[in-house]
């Protein structure tokens, strides 16, 4: 049975060698791994990155590039000659309008040059603190022992940095916890929420202090396996990371360490979707329970963590959980803020968990313009008038105000952009990056565009008629968080900006 999985594993990774999705690559492949042809072609076409043979640029569609220019990019690099392509989103927001090279370097074609660059000595990011990468905090996690090492990470209050804010202790006894023995700790590297770009700061600036964190939980929870899957459009930080495990050498080595790439699907960065395109399969979430903490990676117990969550634990093993807690304002610890759109020094700021927009933008070098709007966390968040200025920006805040801080990916908009054209750009990225599979978020996020689509032609209010109505079924029939949320964008803005939507009717 294993032996057929191992096989199957291997398809995404061939597929990936062999360019793309062609007859001959399929043929070989089916050849050499016993997989079905038409099961290859099937999985194969689900990931943008390898959908299609043939290189060329990409051009980033994300929020803060499209408010940047991204539109007149792509039709400058067409009209040069350039074989370009739009995709959802690239990870670069401080960079906007973001593009990759055909080789999936990144570039700045048009993009501003004073995002906040990775080197930069001026922007601090510790994670509590300066550290030195002698993984001291691995050594006295395995001196004082699973039990210890847990009861800190209680302590700490440490909330997983992926968008749920489930707490990470509950994980970490629950596949401690696991009768079998065959267990998986799996960081979550596939970062693609537009707004987003903390795990990349991190896995450039500090790849060490995740590698450490990952090592610890791993002896905590009685894994030997670490693997580390990381969005496809990645390349420097994949060989960042690569370097970092050579670097660290003996230190990790009685780890079994792997690195996935991701293969461009939005959707592979919620945790089951992950663990099947870890298997080979298509992105598609499970069903849940039963939790990954039972039934993970090949059916075993798993524990899977956001990047900047693993990059907290050294910290926290050096100097206990409760000075953790105790950096954070309104919940426990510190945040990486990614802020983009119209602010005048895009990047990643570390902050107290909870402050406020205005004091996170300070730091951002002020609003470029006059604010109207922000998300707090990417399309999943919607949007907030620029009134909730005060809200801490915290889980809970954000939760209690119809928001989410999810990964914190904020974008500010100000008073040249058209909320209306804002949100159906939000409801493109859901509508092209559903893996389809629940009949409520498939076809919803395409009525919802749209429909947005057709108020935009003629300004006619009776094409949102029903928005609402479509919206609720959306969040309670479907299987995991993109159809859950994927009507947050009009409904926000509906709620938020009525009269944009009044300006812009012809009634
Ligand atoms: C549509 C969707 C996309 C997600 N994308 C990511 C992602 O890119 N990175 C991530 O760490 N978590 C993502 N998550 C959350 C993961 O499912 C999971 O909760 C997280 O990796 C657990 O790690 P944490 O406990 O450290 O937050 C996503 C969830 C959903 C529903
Ligand atoms: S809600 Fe959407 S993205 Fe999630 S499983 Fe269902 S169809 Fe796929």
């Amino acid at each position: 049975m294993r032996k057929k999985g191992a096989q199957r594993e291997r398809i995404l990774h061939l597929l990936e060698e062999e360019g793309g999705v062609t007859e001959d690559a399929v043929r070989r492949i089916s050849a050499e791994t016993g997989v079905p042809e038409a099961d290859i072609w099937g999985t194969g076409l689900f990931y943008t990155l390898i959908s299609k043979p043939g290189k060329r640029v990409r051009v980033c569609d994300g929020l803060s590039c499209r408010i940047k220019g991204a539109d007149e990019l792509f039709e400058r690099l067409a009209e040069q000659g350039k074989e370009c392509e739009r995709v959802s989103c690239l990870g670069q927001c401080d960079r906007a309008p973001a593009t990759l090279d055909e080789n999936l370097e990144q570039v700045c074609y048009g993009g501003v040059e004073r995002g906040v660059m990775p080197d930069d000595p001026s922007l601090p990011m510790n994670l509590g603190g300066p550290r030195v990468d002698s993984y001291a905090s691995l050594e006295k996690a395995k001196e004082i022992g699973s039990d210890a090492v847990i009861a800190e990470i209680e302590a700490a209050g440490l909330q997983g940095r992926g968008g749920a804010a489930f707490p990470a202790h509950i994980k970490w006894k629950g596949v401690r916890g696991q009768a079998e023995t065959e267990r998986y700790v799996i960081c979550n590297a596939d970062e693609a929420e537009p707004g987003t770009f903390k795990d990349r700061e991190i896995i450039l600036r500090q790849p060490h202090l995740l590698l450490e964190g990952l090592a610890i939980a791993a002896h905590a929870v009685g894994a030997k396996n670490v693997a580390i899957y990381i969005r496809g459009e990645f390349t420097s930080e994949r060989r960042m990371i690569e370097k970092a495990i050579e670097e660290a050498g003996d230190k990790i080595s009685d780890l079994d360490w792997k690195i996935y790439n991701g293969h461009g699907a939005y959707i592979c960065g919620e945790e089951t979707a992950l663990i099947e395109s870890m298997e080979g399969k298509r992105g598609m979430p499970r069903l849940k329970p039963p939790y990954p903490t039972e039934y993970g990676f090949r059916g075993k117990p798993t524990l899977m963590h956001n990047v900047e969550t693993a990059a907290c634990v050294p910290a926290i093993v050096e100097r206990g959980g409760e000075w953790f807690k105790g950096l954070g304002r309104s919940e426990p610890g510190t945040k990486l803020y990614c802020v983009s759109g119209h602010v005048n020094r895009p990047g990643v700021y570390e902050l107290p968990l909870g402050v406020t927009l205005d004091e996170l933008v300070e730091v951002a070098g002020g609003y470029d313009g006059t604010p109207v709007a922000f998300s707090p966390g990417g399309p999943s968040s919607g949007f907030l008038p620029i009134s909730a200025r005060d809200v801490p920006l915290d889980f809970k805040s954000l939760a209690n105000a119809g928001s989410m801080l999810g990964s914190a990916g904020l974008v500010v908009l100000n008073d040249t952009v058209d909320m209306v054209m804002a949100t159906k750009w939000q409801l493109d990225f859901f509508e092209r990056e559903s893996c389809g599979q629940c009949a409520p978020c498939r076809i919803g996020t395409r009525y919802l565009r749209r429909q947005v689509d057709s108020f935009l032609a003629d300004g006619d209010p009776d094409s949102l008629e029903f928005a609402g109505d479509v919206g609720w079924e959306m969040e309670e029939g479907s299987i995991c968080g993109l159809g859950m949320v994927a009507a947050k964008p009009l409904e926000s803005a509906m709620k938020h900006f009525p009269e944009v939507f009044e300006e812009r009717s012809s009634e």
